[in-house]
């Protein structure tokens, strides 16, 4: 048995029929940028998400980094965040001229709010909790620091759409969050996509401008922007495939809840908190015999990956920051002893008990 670690094309073909009609349509319409194709998905969204705004932009990046620079921050601000997560949490930070603080996570692999008090400073103007894997970060806790320390709190929500926490959705916990629609992200486009979402009506008005060149009107600019729009095209393919996302999720769910059962007792499983709903973006497990697991596991053609094997603190490019291997226990720790499993609707019972037979060869 084959148990590829991602299977795009077969979420396309489940769908392939409305979606090309939806791509042809986009076509006729001669309508490319921008829109009422974008705007329909927008509101579509931000109902989803139980925000006032979603607006769309180029990739997730984008989302994030944009939402920065409008809040303001920029050169001599600290943003504290998760050395674990996708460099792009990082290098969005960076990118406004800040400085990132990294904060080591917990158990659950998210920001430890305890770790995160202890990074902030007079200069700390924000932080992004990650989302990590499709889990909730702890909102509450960071909230809480947040207020006492009048931070700005922006969601990266990027791995996690449709995950909720105490029961509201991720993405509206914070004042803005980022999200990807890269295609192998829950609900993912035929390209790069993002989406920011926020209740705060002026935020997102200046927002709306700044990723469409700060063009207030056809010819007037009302302050220099960036091109950072999501194509209608990408729109109408997230518009269907939203329809189809919950049940997705639940999929997932239903495959971490088979590995969690079968893997519990060999190796540390992600366990859910009763306050959250996880959408397992990916499925991470951890052992002390990861390398020679994920190599057995390759040869048995059960495809793996690390997320991420190397933190953004010891990344070459985060070298001027001056951290050093050490300074985040927990991050780094996970790091070594990590595997991420196979884990997307389309994965049939069959395949996951061959993953789970196969771990439990190896360790046994
Ligand atoms: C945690 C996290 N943040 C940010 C991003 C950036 O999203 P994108 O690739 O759409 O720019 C990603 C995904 O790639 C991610 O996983």
């Amino acid at each position: 048995m084959n148990v590829p670690f991602v299977n795009l094309a077969a979420q396309y073909l489940s769908l392939e029929e409305e979606i090309l009609a939806a791509i042809q349509d986009v076509g006729r319409s001669g309508g490319y940028i921008l829109g009422e194709k974008l705007e329909s998905f927008e509101k579509d969204l931000a109902s989803y998400l139980g925000v006032k705004h979603a607006i769309g932009v180029a990739n997730g990046s984008d989302a994030l980094f944009l939402t920065l620079k409008v809040l303001g921050i920029g050169p001599g601000d600290e943003v504290i965040t998760a050395p674990n997560s996708f460099i792009a949490t990082g290098w969005v930070i960076a990118a406004t001229g800040a400085t990132p603080v990294f904060a080591d996570v917990a158990e659950d692999m998210n920001l430890d709010p305890r770790k995160a008090e202890q990074a902030v400073t007079r200069a700390t103007k924000a932080i992004i909790p990650v989302h990590l894997t499709g889990r909730p970060a702890p909102m509450m806790e960071l909230n809480a620091l947040a207020e006492e320390k009048n931070l700005l709190v922006v969601e990266d929500a990027a791995q996690a759409i449709g995950a909720s926490y105490r029961g509201k959705k991720v993405g509206s916990l914070g004042r803005a969050a980022g999200f990807s629609l890269h295609p192998l992200k829950n609900l993912g486009v035929m390209g790069d996509g993002g989406i920011i979402a926020t209740d705060d009506s002026n935020l997102a008005d200046t927002l709306r401008k700044f990723r469409n060149h700060g063009l207030k009107s056809r010819d007037e600019c009302e302050f220099w922007g960036f091109n950072s729009r999501l194509d209608p095209i990408h729109a109408v393919v997230a518009s269907i495939k939203l329809k189809h996302l919950d049940r997705w999720n639940e999929r997932t769910n239903e495959i971490a809840n088979r590995y969690r059962k079968g893997l519990q007792s060999l190796v540390q499983v992600p366990e859910d908190k009763p306050y959250e709903y996880c959408v397992y973006h990916n499925f991470v497990i951890r052992t002390e015999a990861r390398n020679g697991l994920m190599a057995f596991l390759e040869k048995e053609g059960v495809q793996n990956r690390v997320h991420y094997p190397i933190p953004i603190h010891l990344q070459q490019a985060a070298a001027y920051l001056g951290y050093k291997s050490g300074d985040f226990p927990n991050a780094e720790q996970y790091a070594n002893t990590m595997i991420s499993l196979p884990i997307y609707p389309e994965l049939t019972d069959e395949q996951v008990d061959f993953v789970i037979k196969k771990i439990g060869e190896y360790l046994k």
